[in-house]
């Protein structure tokens, strides 16, 4: 594990001295350039002569002619405004504390009072508004699950409507940018950030990623997906090298930021810490002006991660829009040098207009320009039922033995273990979210960042009470073998809650930390119905897993998690998570049994070579023949279903997958259908992977008829020496499956060449 960092400051590091702050050549533009209308009811060219400095304010004109006004507006000290980002903390580490910033923000960027242009107010995270926690009191808000949890749902709209929320609240606490739509692929299951993240697959991850910031924007605010790119270890995430080879990242890693992107249209992307095939992510020209900007014709701005930038010439030439996290004056590339780049040609001018065009256009496109945020009241009676529906559609029943749901029968129930008295666990670093009521457990975990740990205050034992009015339910710490037996003994049923924190800048190991598998154990020899709910960050290993006769996976389920859990547990609501990673049986299953670094000294470079390249989790199990302890898109349902019809032709160029889902059961339930594809003649990094997937919600004896269609960069190689995917044309085998590996049927179809240009 990695030395935890005692705060934000010291991890940036310190510069020095005020030194050529904004210095630059104060050169207004005297030329205007010609405007072409978007309506027909503005005239056909603007003259320079008739614009005033707020011209660009025209809301008739395109968000692109407004930007270019608006840049032909601005004096340089302007523009080098528009691209540099303070950290928004109120600290003493803090030298730049602008009053407009928002309290204990992630990040402030001034506005141009002079032009009428916004300040950009920039905050964390994908489970909704973070307060760094620098200076207490933290801002409560709603908290939606971890995004694994959300991931598991299978459910984009709801991922959606989650986004939605959170990004209400973004704007109703005066953030126009949510640093938001983390990702990274679990390459590593130990990665402290894989509770940020959407799993390991990239149709599943791009897909459910992109519903969320689609959602947050619809506020009229940006959202950022991050951390581009290869970012999936915390251990020595700023001095490791990430190898890999371009075809397995453009179908892995970077193909499930393109799907984000895609189905997201996000404002901005935020490029990592770590180097990537030798280059920092933040000036690495491969991954910025190639992938994103030309090969995706990506339109937004590229922002640092807080403190990422290295390389004056090198960030902007390479192509980064803006800098963050600012805090003193020296190594900041944007404030201190960049002036002083351009004065020496060695970045042009063009290279920073086109910075604040990128910038200027996305706030005006995405609406925090003539939508501008304001301090409101939040409505947290709604938030919660949205949270909840989030968390209750994403938690996985793993294993079920009679046990689950709760029967009449089970009058004495012992829960054990977990704070599940008083709340559920939340992940933390940058991410953490205050939820209603702060707190529920004050002092564990370290004092400064990324600590403490947060337990949200939504009690499931309450919660179970008022499900199961008649059982007498009662909670035991766990941290007495002996007492938790006896309690465990003496019940009908036994639930340990079982936790792990995780966090951001550290990773960890998959084994349950505080001997909670001993406490598990001894609870399963005194109750043979013993049920595990776990509250993790992502997989662990489960050395118990045959004593007990249940096991759920309960993620971090944010504020509402009391209800949620309990409702899951008692029946109320019929389980549907289905897992976006594998969980390994042992280390010696994984690429690498622990992150690559851990025992470099700080401040040595390392390096990690993705050798399994695009087979990444159960792509990799598949390839090596391994059988997982829980496969990826594994979970089970209190109903039963088939599927049947399985049928794949080729139409209009797609391959079209149409089978039958049936409810053959006695209870409504949500199903999750799996359609995996295979080249027959083989030739990729492993045998399948995920073309397509629905959720479909029926009732006792209903069926529903379903039409997929499968996503063609997933049929296909990506070619650099075309710059192009490819599908080679032959035949294919395409599985109906409710897991990785467990397949229901297949059928084989044959596909003609297709070559898929990257955009
Ligand atoms: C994290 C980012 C976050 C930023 C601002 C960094 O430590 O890696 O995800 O957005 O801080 O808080």
């Amino acid at each position: 594990m990695n030395p935890m960092r005692i705060s934000r400051a010291l991890w940036l590091g310190f510069g020095f001295g005020l030194g050529s702050l904004l210095t630059g050549c104060n050169t207004p533009s005297t030329s205007v350039p010609s405007v072409s209308p978007t309506s027909q009811s503005t005239p056909a060219v603007v003259k320079p002569a008739d614009l005033a400095p707020t011209a660009w304010q025209d809301k008739l004109l395109s968000p692109d002619q407004r930007a270019e006004l608006l840049l032909r507006a601005m004096t340089q000290e302007e523009k080098l405004t528009l691209v540099t980002g303070y950290f928004g903390v109120q600290s003493e580490w803090n030298k730049y504390q602008f009053k407009e910033a928002r309290r204990q923000s992630a990040g402030f960027v001034p506005g141009i009072p002079r032009l009428g242009f916004t300040p950009q107010w920039q905050t964390d995270a994908g489970s909704g508004v973070a307060t760094q926690r620098e200076a207490p009191p933290e801002l409560e808000r709603t908290a939606l699950p971890s995004g694994i949890l959300t991931a598991s749902t299978w459910n984009p709209p709801l991922a959606e409507k989650g986004g939605a929320m959170i990004g209400s609240e973004a704007r109703s606490s005066g953030f126009n940018v949510m640093l938001a739509g983390g990702v990274n692929l679990m390459r590593e299951p130990g990665n402290g950030r894989n509770f940020e993240y959407g799993g390991e697959d990239p149709l599943l991850a791009g897909i459910m990623v992109g519903a969320l910031v689609r959602g947050i924007q619809s506020n009229h605010i940006v959202a950022t997906v991050k951390h581009y790119a290869l970012n999936n270890q915390e251990t020595g995430r700023d001095r490791v090298n990430v190898s890999i080879d371009e075809s397995a990242a453009r179908i892995s890693d970077l193909l499930a930021f393109q799907i984000a992107i895609e189905q997201g249209d996000p404002g901005s992307i935020m490029c990592s810490y770590n180097l990537v095939n030798g280059a920092y992510a933040c000036q690495n020209d491969w991954l910025l002006n190639q992938v994103l900007k030309r090969d995706w014709g990506y339109h937004g701005y590229v922002m640092t991660d807080w403190g990422a930038q290295h390389d004056t010439v090198l960030n902007a030439n390479n192509g980064l829009d803006q800098e963050t996290g600012v805090v003193e004056t020296g190594k900041y590339v944007w404030l201190d040098k960049l002036a002083g780049a351009i004065r020496d040609s060695k970045v042009p001018q063009a290279r920073l207009d086109d910075m604040v065009r990128r910038i200027a256009r996305t706030l005006i496109a995405k609406g925090a320009v003539d939508d501008p945020v304001k301090l409101g009241p939040i409505d947290f009676a709604a938030h919660a039922s949205v949270t909840q529906a989030d968390a209750e559609d994403g938690i996985v029943l793993l294993k079920n033995k009679g046990v689950l749901p709760l029967a009449e029968t089970d009058k004495r129930i012992a829960l054990i273990g977990g704070h599940a008295d008083v709340g559920v666990l939340s992940g933390g670093g940058s991410a953490q979210v205050y939820a209603p009521g702060g707190n529920a457990v004050p002092g564990l975990g370290p004092k400064g960042w990324p600590g403490p740990i947060v337990y949200m205050r939504s009690s499931p034992l309450t919660a179970l009470q008022s499900e199961l009015p008649k059982a007498s339910i009662a909670w035991t710490s766990g941290s007495d073998l002996k007492s938790a037996s006896t309690a465990a003994a003496q019940a009908d049923i036994a639930i340990v809650f079982a936790t792990q924190w995780t966090t951001e800048s550290v990773d960890f190991p998959l084994t349950l930390p505080d001997d909670q598998d001993q406490l598990i154990a001894a609870v399963a020899r005194a109750n043979k119905r013993t049920i595990v709910v776990l509250e993790t960050g992502g997989p662990v290993l489960m050395p118990w897993l045959d004593q007990v006769a249940g096991v759920v996976e309960a993620w971090y389920l944010g504020s509402q998690g009391g209800p949620a859990i309990a409702r899951v547990l008692s029946g109320a609501v019929n389980p549907s998570g289905h897992l976006p990673v594998t969980f390994p049986r042992g280390l010696e299953q994984l690429p690498r049994a622990k992150s690559a670094g851990v025992d470099t000294p700080d401040g040595t470079r390392f390096e990690v070579r993705y050798d399994e390249g695009a087979a990444v989790g159960y792509r990799w199990y598949a390839k090596k023949g391994l059988k997982p302890l829980f496969p990826f898109g594994h979970g089970l349902s209190y109903t039963t279903f088939t599927q049947s019809k399985l049928a794949a032709r080729v139409e209009g160029g797609e391959l079209k997958v149409s089978f039958t889902v049936n409810n053959t059961g006695r209870r409504s339930g949500k199903s999750v259908a799996q359609v995996y594809v295979s080249p027959e003649a083989g030739g990729w990094e492993a045998p399948k992977r995920l073309g397509a997937f629905a959720k479909v919600d029926l009732a006792p004896g209903a069926s529903q008829a379903l039409t997929l269609t499968v996503e063609p960069r997933l049929l296909a190689n990506y070619e650099p020496g075309r710059q192009a995917f490819r599908i080679a044309p032959g035949a294919y085998r395409v599985t109906l499956a409710t897991s990785a590996i467990d397949a229901d049927q297949s059928v084989s179809v044959t596909l003609p060449e297709r070559v898929i240009a990257p955009k």
